[in-house]
This record gives structure tokens, C-alpha cells and sequence, in this order.
């Protein structure tokens, strides 16, 4: 592809593993109807992707988090932004990740979870960072293990962009794109065109 990225998870086989764990949640949870949660901005297209896939009376509500600072500094300390709309007491809740990382922010959001006594609560990660994790954490669903390398595309973010890139894609050189940030544009759906120019 180029020695700035490439492509570590196919929209090919994000949409076969998300088939998968569609059936196993739809088997492991038959007969209830749980609340499925994501975190925004980046968990809302593998949500979107993963409803359709699950035969069950579900739910959805969104969260947003914002960290203090970065991981290291904030010590896992995460301010809620944009809270559930719905009780959560006694249903059985299915947090929906992009991506786990650290583990700080998923940590702190399920003892908030927790004490809002939900009859049970699990996690579904697309992907799992687990060789950077700090947080210990038990993650149930898990779509791929990620290498250590930063990834954009399906719902991941380089400086808020690049979320519609419909394949995961590894940035070799992260240091090229943080000196120009237009440089994953031709990975954008029809080549990306630049924004024209005014005149
Ligand atoms: P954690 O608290 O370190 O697990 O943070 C997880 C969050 O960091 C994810 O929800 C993403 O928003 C972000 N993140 C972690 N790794 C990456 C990456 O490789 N690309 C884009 N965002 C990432
Ligand atoms: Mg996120």
C-alpha cells in the first residue's frame, strides 16, 4: 500500500467477525433484552454495524467521556459528558467499544455501570490493544487483537478525521501524518477529494 499505512482489518473482515459475535451474543443472551451502550463518538459504527446482526429485543444508548489530560496524567479519571437516557438498574448491559486500549476509560466507565445495579454487565470490543493495557479488565466479546500501532478507519479517529474510512488502516508513521494531516485522504471513500478551494 505505502510505507505510511496499511491495512490491518479489511471491511471485508470486519463485516464477517461482526457477523460472528452477532450470532454468539444473539445465543449467549437468548431470551433477554439487553441494553447495548456505546461510547462516542468512535464505538457508534461497530454499534450500528453489530445491532443488525443480533436477533434480539435490544436496546441502544450512548455515553460520552472525556479523559483529563492524557492516560497517564488523568490516572484513569474520566469526566461523563453526555450521560445514558434510560435506568439501567436491573437490565442486563452490553457496553460496546471501538477499541480497548489502556483500559482506564472502559475501567471507569463499568464502576459507574456497576453502581447502577444492572443485573449484569459485559463488554464487546472490536478491537483489543491488550498489549497496552493498565487497567485490568475482563472484556467477553473481542472482534480482533490489535497490534500496537496506531489505527484509523471504521469509527477510529486521527485528530477527529478519518473515521469514515471504511477499512482499519495501521499508520506506520505517525509523525508524517501529525506534520500533514491531509495525507490519509485518498483513503476516504471515492479517493477523497480535497475540500475545493474557494473560487
Ligand atoms: P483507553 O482508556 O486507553 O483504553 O482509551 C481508549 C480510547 O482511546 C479509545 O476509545 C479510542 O478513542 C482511543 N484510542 C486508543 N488507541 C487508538 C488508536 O490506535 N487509534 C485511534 N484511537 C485510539
Ligand atoms: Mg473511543
Amino acid at each position: 500500500m505505502s510505507d505510511l499505512v496499511s491495512v490491518v482489518f479489511g471491511r471485508e473482515d470486519i463485516r464477517r467477525r461482526i457477523e460472528e459475535l452477532g450470532r454468539t451474543i444473539t445465543g449467549d443472551y437468548e431470551g433477554r433484552a439487553p441494553v447495548l451502550i456505546s461510547v462516542l463518538k468512535g464505538g457508534s459504527m461497530f454499534l450500528a454495524d453489530l445491532i443488525r446482526e443480533i436477533g434480539l429485543p435490544l436496546s441502544i444508548d450512548y455515553m460520552a467521556l472525556s479523559r483529563y489530560g492524557g492516560a497517564a496524567e488523568s490516572m484513569g479519571r474520566v469526566r461523563i459528558v453526555k450521560d445514558l437516557d434510560e435506568d439501567v438498574g436491573g437490565r442486563d448491559v452490553l457496553v460496546v467499544e471501538d477499541i480497548v486500549d489502556t483500559g482506564l476509560t472502559l475501567s471507569y466507565l463499568i464502576s459507574v455501570l456497576e453502581s447502577r445495579a444492572p443485573a449484569s454487565i459485559e463488554v464487546c470490543t472490536l478491537l483489543d490493544k491488550s498489549a497496552r493495557r493498565i487497567a485490568p479488565l475482563e472484556i467477553r466479546y473481542r472482534g480482533f487483537d490489535c497490534p500496537d500501532v496506531f489505527v484509523v478507519g471504521y469509527g477510529l479517529d486521527f485528530q477527529e478525521r478519518y473515521r469514515n474510512i471504511p477499512d482499519i488502516l495501521a499508520v506506520q508513521d505517525l509523525s508524517a501524518l501529525v506534520e500533514d494531516p491531509d495525507l490519509l485522504l485518498p483513503y476516504l471513500p471515492a479517493g477523497g477529494r480535497p475540500v475545493a478551494a474557494e473560487g
